[in-house]
Formats: structure tokens, sequence, C-alpha cells
């Protein structure tokens, strides 16, 4: 007999049917399957991770003038009944709109998983100097405010089969906020590991959680506090900033791991301090939000790139053309011109992103370059670490939702 052309192969012609697969096919009530979120692994996997929660602000938190914690609830009118499981270090990927911009922001869960299970998350957000998203948050968001976010994500998260048993965590300005969430989870028991905090600010002032982290060095003897204060003296403090001398100071005998979450210039200053340390490369771990990257300070960024360029973007369909600064991501271009784009982690590592560069050339700085090689291949750029070399086209998927 022939053999059927491969096109034309449907899997469910069977052509030599057991007796019994016949049987019970006859057997079968004629009647529709039920729908597929009606299976227990499908709803399990969908309160796992649901592509968007619906989420309101149900309760406000000051911390000082510049900084406000918020609690978000489940926005059940939206269709969001429960809030997905995270592990602590983990973000949340906030869309806002902002005038006529369209933009995604990631923000670090500062509440446990434990306190997620009890009905909301948290966000501590802090002003920062020009920033758009936090400030347009912490002006504009009150009580009741929806919120539209993804679900956890990120690997900015302890893991005892990679990481030492203790991990000397080092935080400048808001990258304080996934090192509440791990401490919290280690006082709650869901994380066992050894947490010594170096929480660099400029004053005491200005370092938040101080009291909740006091009290929770007193009832938890696997955390510990350490403030280095870089602009005041206080006899309970480190004056200065994060060193080696500092680190090596705290950190136990035997292998440590070191989890970095802090301003560009913080990694800029401290990357160069760890480096003198010999540690492995998996005991350095750093969460990276990197789109603020400036990409002239980069070693190999070629010399006299012209200030901006014409970029082209092709999007469900339609064809825009804007101008984008060189030293400006890509999709920060987007967004400032009201095209909405697709971004988690604006750092390189999701892949959310994921655009096809048609024509042109981009530079990608190499510490956030997470395209995998077929990316490279076949002309995939990340936009959200992507920097105009020359006048480029791309052609961008469209938001999801
Ligand atoms: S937004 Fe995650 S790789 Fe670009």
């Amino acid at each position: 007999m022939a053999r059927p052309k491969l096109s034309k192969l449907n899997p469910m012609d069977f052509t030599k049917m057991t007796p019994a697969r016949q049987a019970k096919i006859e057997a079968a009530p004629a009647k529709a399957l039920p729908p597929t979120d009606s299976y227990k692994p499908n709803q399990l996997a969908n309160a796992l991770h649901p592509e968007i929660q619906y989420l309101k602000v149900s309760k406000i938190v000051e911390h000082g003038k510049d900084a406000k914690s918020y609690w978000l609830e489940p926005n059940a009118e939206k269709g969001t009944t429960a809030l997905a499981w995270f592990s602590a270090g983990q973000y949340l990927s906030i869309s806002l709109e902002i005038g006529n911009i369209k933009l995604s922001r990631p923000y670090s869960l500062s509440s446990s998983p434990r306190e997620s299970m009890e009905g909301h998350y948290m966000l501590t957000i802090k002003r920062v100097k020009d920033g758009l998203a936090s400030n347009y948050i912490l002006d504009n968001w009150k009580v009741g405010t929806e919120v539209t976010a993804s679900e956890p994500l990120g690997v900015f998260t302890y893991e005892p089969l990679r990481d030492a048993d203790t991990v000397i965590g080092i935080a400048g300005g808001s990258g304080i906020t996934p090192f509440r969430s791990l401490a919290k989870a280690i006082a709650d028991g869901d994380e066992d590991a050894n947490l010594i905090l170096l929480y660099g600010s400029r004053t005491l002032d200005d370092a938040i959680f101080q009291e909740e982290f006091k009290a929770l060095e007193k009832s938890c003897d696997k955390f510990k506090l350490v403030n280095v204060l870089s602009d005041e003296t206080d006899a309970t403090c480190e004056k200065g900033f994060i060193t080696a001398e500092l680190i090596k100071k705290y950190a136990p005998e035997g292998n440590y791991s070191l989890f970095l979450c802090g301003p560009q210039a913080m990694y800029e200053f401290v990357d160069k301090e760890i480096a003198t340390l010999g540690l492995r490369r998996k005991f350095v771990r750093h969460e990276l939000f990197g789109e603020y990257f400036n990409p002239s300070k980069e070693a190999d960024y070629p010399a006299n790139v012209a200030p901006e360029f014409k970029v082209t973007v092709r999007i469900a369909g339609n064809e825009t053309t804007i101008t984008a600064p060189a030293d400006t991501s890509l999709l920060r271009s987007l967004e400032a011109n009201g095209i909405a784009a697709p971004a988690h982690c604006r750092s390189g590592e999701c892949g959310w992103c994921h655009s096809r560069l048609v024509s042109g050339e981009v530079y990608t700085p190499k510490s956030v370059d997470g395209r995998r090689e077929a990316d490279l291949i076949y002309g995939y750029i990340h936009p959200c670490c992507a920097f105009p070399l020359s006048d480029v086209t791309i052609e961008v998927p469209p938001v999801r939702k």
C-alpha cells in the first residue's frame, strides 16, 4: 500500500485499531470533553503561573518622605481571586500608562511568600531622581488603585543546591526589597539559609525596614543586619562603603554566597571589590534591572557613535519611525514614543522582549546579553538591553495582553 504523504497524515486516523481500544471508543459517551481549565493540574498550573494578575492597592505604609510600601490584594472583580505563589527574591512586572507612554517596570516583592498566602503582596517603592515609573507610583497610587501585574518572575532566589549555607546580602537604596522578603522567609522557616545583610545607605534615616529588621534579628538567629552609612557616623553602624574588607569582616569561615541588589553605581563599585575575593562565579549573584546602563562606559563600546538614530518599528502590522538616542535602550525609546512593547525583567534575562533586528546594528552590553546562540545567528535582540549603533529596523511582537 502506498504510504500517505506526511502532510496528509492525521494521528487520529488509526488504520490498525486494537480491539480493546476500538471497544473503549465505541463505549464512550457521545458528549463533548470538559473544558481544559476544569482539570485539576491545569487549574494548579494557572494558579501558580497566571499570565496576568489583577490586583488592587489595599494599604499604604510610608517610610519617611521618599518611600512607601503598597499592599496589593487580588482584584476579584477583574477575575483574580488568589495571588500566585513566589519565592523570596522574585519580582512582579507592573504595567503602567503614564500620559501616552505605556510601559512596564519590574519591582521585587518585599513581602514574604508566607504573607502572600495571607492575602497580600507588598511592593516597596523609593523615589529616584528623574525616575519615571517609581515617582509616578508614589504620586498616584492610592488605596483602591487597580494594578495589573505579571506572575512572579525572576531567578534572584536562594537555591540550596547552588548557593552556600550563608548568604551575604549586599543592598543599596530600594535594592533592600528582596532581602526583606528573604529575611522573613528564613524567619518563617520557608528558606533554610543564614542571611548577613550589609545594607548601604547615606544615613540611618534613609534605611527602610530598620525596626522590622532589628526585631527579626532578635527573633531569628539566622539573620544579622549590618548598616553601612556613607554620610554619617553611628556607633552601631559601619562607616563608608561596602568593601572587600568589610565583606571579609562579616563572612563566615568557608563558603558563602553574595547576593547583590542595588543601583548601577553600587554594582560598579562593589563588583571591583568582590573581584579581589576570589569567589567562585556561582557564589556571586546579582539582581539586574539593568536598562539604565550607560553603554559608553563599556570597554567594547565603539568609538564615535552618533548621538541618535532613526528606529523603524514594525509591530502588529504597523510601521512607525522614531528618533532614538544612542545611549538609551531601544525599549525605553519605544516607550517614550508611546509604543507599547512586551517587557518584564528589562535586564536581558527573561527574553520577554525578544525582537527581530531586520536591519542595522545594535550594541548589547556583555553582562546583560542573555540571548541564545540561535538568537545571534538569526538576528534576534532584546530591546531592553540593545542600543542603536546605526539607523535600525526592528520587528517587535505585540504586547500579549
Ligand atoms: S524584558 Fe526581559 S529580556 Fe528584555
